[in-house]
Order: structure tokens, then sequence, then C-alpha cells
């Protein structure tokens, strides 16, 4: 069975394929009848033990235009709260002639130890800290979209790095199209082990935006902290919130992405977040037509 667990067991041909499937399923759902038939044999189970807006309803709107039919769980309404087992949950769920699982759980590895103890395909939709490999492959489908192509394009992930599905995997997937990477936030909040991952290393954010053609602004997780990382909210926001005079005050215009949801105010100001210069929504828009792609090509594998 195949599986889209994270981006670092992908190569730049997978991701290629994945955007030429994503280029078509985007011109199918700007069309009147957005709608195909590809997946009427095919039924998934999105499992969400953790919140979610963007994310869920995306894949179930995927999986929808495909016509795939749709189970959906979330954990906060089930009997995980009896105390019932990942595993005895999702093979009770499969057991019900479910042929994939879109599934999102707070644990780092949730989506590998699943893959390895149940017959089904399963897609990482974020696990914990670790990866959320479609919110990069959107994201770079954004950028390629925006600038044309993501090689050789200067992309600055600013903020929360330590606690980033998002930044790990946006991290690997443009490293793997050839892109230059710096991640940019107080010390406290990039991990020891980034000099590893072949990126550059910012502490000032200036220099950091003067640098990049895109920066990737990145949420606060206070969810995830166990610490104070930083000495307050104000002081992050001084130090590494982006607002329009700082923009304006640049040489270049350079594209603002941000994965959603967004602390306005804190990590960008509105007038950024609702600006020319973002592609927040387009990130969002394009979200559609990746998961179904990603959807359309472990479907095709399990009906070989
Ligand atoms: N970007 C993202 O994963 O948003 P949600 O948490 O709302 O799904």
């Amino acid at each position: 069975v195949d599986h889209l667990l994270g981006i670092k067991y992908l190569n730049p041909q997978d991701i290629q394929l994945i955007f030429e499937t994503a280029d078509h399923f985007k011109e199918v759902i700007n069309r009147p009848i957005k709608k195909v038939p590809s997946l009427r044999d095919i039924t998934i189970a999105n499992l969400f033990f953790e919140n979610s807006t963007r994310t869920k309803l995306s894949f179930e709107l995927a999986e929808k235009r495909l016509s795939a039919d749709v189970i959906n769980f979330s954990s906060a309404q089930s009997s995980v709260k009896k105390g019932e087992t990942l595993i005895d949950t999702v093979n009770n769920i499969l057991s019900m002639k479910v042929d994939m699982v879109v599934m999102r759980h707070p644990n780092p590895g949730a989506g590998i130890f699943l893959s390895k103890h149940v017959k089904a395909s399963i897609v990482n939709a974020g696990d914990g800290a670790h990866e959320h490999p479609t919110q990069a492959l959107l994201d770079s489908y954004s950028i390629r979209e925006r600038l044309g192509d993501v090689h050789g394009k200067k992309v600055v992930i600013v903020g929360d790095i330590l606690h980033s599905r998002v930044a790990l995997s946006n991290i690997f997937a443009l490293k793997l199209q050839g892109a230059e990477v710096m991640v940019c936030g107080p010390k406290t909040l990039i991990p020891k082990y980034i000099g590893e991952l072949g990126v550059k290393v910012e502490t000032n954010l200036r220099a950091a935006l003067n640098w990049c053609d895109v920066a990737n602004m990145l949420r606060v997780q206070n969810e995830r902290m166990d610490i104070n990382y930083f000495p307050s909210t104000r002081e992050y926001t001084q130090q590494f919130g982006v607002d329009k005079a700082l923009l304006d005050s640049l040489n270049k215009e350079i594209v603002i992405m941000h994965p959603g949801p967004i602390n306005r105010g804190v990590e960008i100001t509105s007038d950024v977040a609702d600006s020319k210069q973002a592609i927040i929504l387009d990130q969002v828009q394009n979200g559609v037509a990746i998961r179904m792609a990603v959807i359309y090509l472990l479907a095709s594998k399990i009906k070989q």
C-alpha cells in the first residue's frame, strides 16, 4: 500500500507529477461542473485528532470533487474519549470497507506508526511538530504559480521553526526543488539540528527579508510551548512581526505567505495579510487541487 507520510519520502519527480496532476484538477475545479467521477469506487475516512479548519475542509472538498465516498471523524466526539486505542479506532473504521485514511494527530510519527499496523493508504494531514506534507506541496505549488518556478528562488521561513511541521515539510520540499532556504526567528525557536538540513539561519528579520524572494510567515504555536521561548508577544512582534512599513522600506517587492491560521497583529499585520503581495488565499485555493492530485495518485495504486 502506498502512503503520503512526509515530504522526506518523496523525490523531485514525485513532486513534479503531483504538480502536473494538480494543474489538471485546478482547471477542472474552475469549470461550472467541478466534479469528476474518477474515485466513485473509493471510500476515504478523514480522522482528525487535532483541530483544523483549512486542511479538514480542503481534504473533504478534494475527495468530493473526485466523487469518493467520504466519512469524517473528530476525536472530540468519539469513543477515543472512552479509552479506545488509535489502532483499534482505525481498524474498526477500516472494517467498514474504507480504502484510504487522512489523519491529523498531535503526536509526531502517528501516521508512520499507523501505516505499519493497518491495511489502508495513509495520508498525513499534520502529525504534531513533525510533517504537514500537503501544506508544503500547496505552498511550493503557490510559489511556482506566482513566480513561475521554485528552483533558484530564495525563501525565508519566519517564526516558530521549532514547533512547526509546516517549516520542516517546506524545508524538505523547497530543497528537493532547488530553492535556497533560510529560517529566521528567535534563537530559542530555531532547532539545534537545523544546520543538518542545509538551510541558512538569520535572527535579524530585516536582513532576512532583504535576502529573500518569498517570506513564509509562521504562527507562534502557543499550544505547543511548555516554557517561555521569548519575553512577551509584544517583543516577538517588535522583532519578528512584518508590517506594511517594513515591506515598503525594502528595495524590492517580496511575496508573503502564511499557512493559516493567522494571529493578525502578531506575526503579520492585516494590511500585509490582505495586500496584493500576499498569496495566502491562493495557497488555500491551491490546497484543494493539490489534495485532489495526492488522493487521485494514491487511489490509482489501490485500484491496480
Ligand atoms: N494550515 C493548516 O494546517 O490550517 P488548519 O490547522 O486550519 O488545518
